[in-house]
């Protein structure tokens, strides 16, 4: 599929210098109506809750628990008609822009905030849950599949973050069953709102620092968020992060069980 939307100059320019960017569309509000379809199916029926691929980011997704973050890893891989989108590729074509020809969309993820109650997402840093081994050349494609505001729980940034470091994570309450991170002593007094219309999309690079709120509105908070990245190469200073190796998540028990 060929792409129909591509970043202008000024907004590559702006990614670069800041580690993020808001653009108002990234696919149409059709394509969102069907997305949505699909979307509410794979949560409904708990595509990949057997394989670890569904659970409760912020909470201890025991059996039966309602989830606070209901997450599902790699929803594409349940519904292969997400790939199949003017969404997928214009943001394909658009990594590319940012990262050069190498570059493309790779893995994706779902996060739903339920009405009222859909936990925030702490600040941290992409790459804190990945391998430490590595250096990478990543960035996240974050859609919004209805109208993404403060009230809803939208991304927050803060500008400049991609320069530092991974800062030290521990998982949610320190709770080492809890699979998500939150950053430790880092400085978010400069963070920026990035409201979104229904299709829109921010992107942030794997070290920006950012936020979504709670859910406070009556309707589900949806996010399609699409990896993109560019071959990173294995690092000749090893780093560790410890903060994972001390998990102990339900999810990683059902992925070892199935
Ligand atoms: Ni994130």
């Amino acid at each position: 599929m060929e792409p129909t939307i591509l970043l202008t100059d000024d907004q590559i320019a702006f990614y670069h210098e800041h580690g993020y960017l808001a653009i108002e569309a990234i696919t149409t509000q059709d394509e969102v109506d069907r997305l949505v379809g699909v979307y509410d199916r794979l949560f409904a029926e708990k595509a990949g809750r057997d394989k670890g691929d569904q659970f409760d980011l912020a909470g201890t997704d025991e059996e039966g628990k309602e989830a606070s973050l209901p997450q599902i890893l790699g929803p594409s891989n349940y519904a292969p008609e997400m790939r199949l989108t003017q969404a997928w590729a214009n943001a394909d074509a658009m990594v590319k822009q940012l990262l050069g020809p190498e570059g493309g969309v790779g893995g994706d993820h779902a996060i739903y905030k339920p009405p009222f109650h859909g936990a925030e997402t702490p600040w941290h840093q992409d790459e804190a849950y990945w391998d430490p081994m590595w250096d990478y050349n990543s960035l996240s494609i974050w859609i919004p599949l209805q109208p993404a505001t403060v009230e809803n729980g939208c991304m927050w940034f803060v500008p400049g973050s991609h320069r530092t470091e991974v800062f030290p994570h521990h998982s949610i309450n320190h709770d080492p069953r809890i699979h998500g991170l939150e950053i430790e002593g880092a400085d978010v007094s400069g963070a920026v709102a990035c409201p979104l219309p229904a299709g829109g999309a921010t992107f942030h690079h794997s070290r920006t620092l950012h936020y979504a709120g709670a859910n406070h509105s009556p309707m589900p908070r949806r996010a399609w968020i699409i990896g993109g990245g560019a071959p990173g190469k294995r690092r000749e200073t090893p780093r560790s992060f410890p903060w994972n190796e001390r998990k102990e998540t339900a999810r990683a028990e059902r992925a070892k069980s199935s």
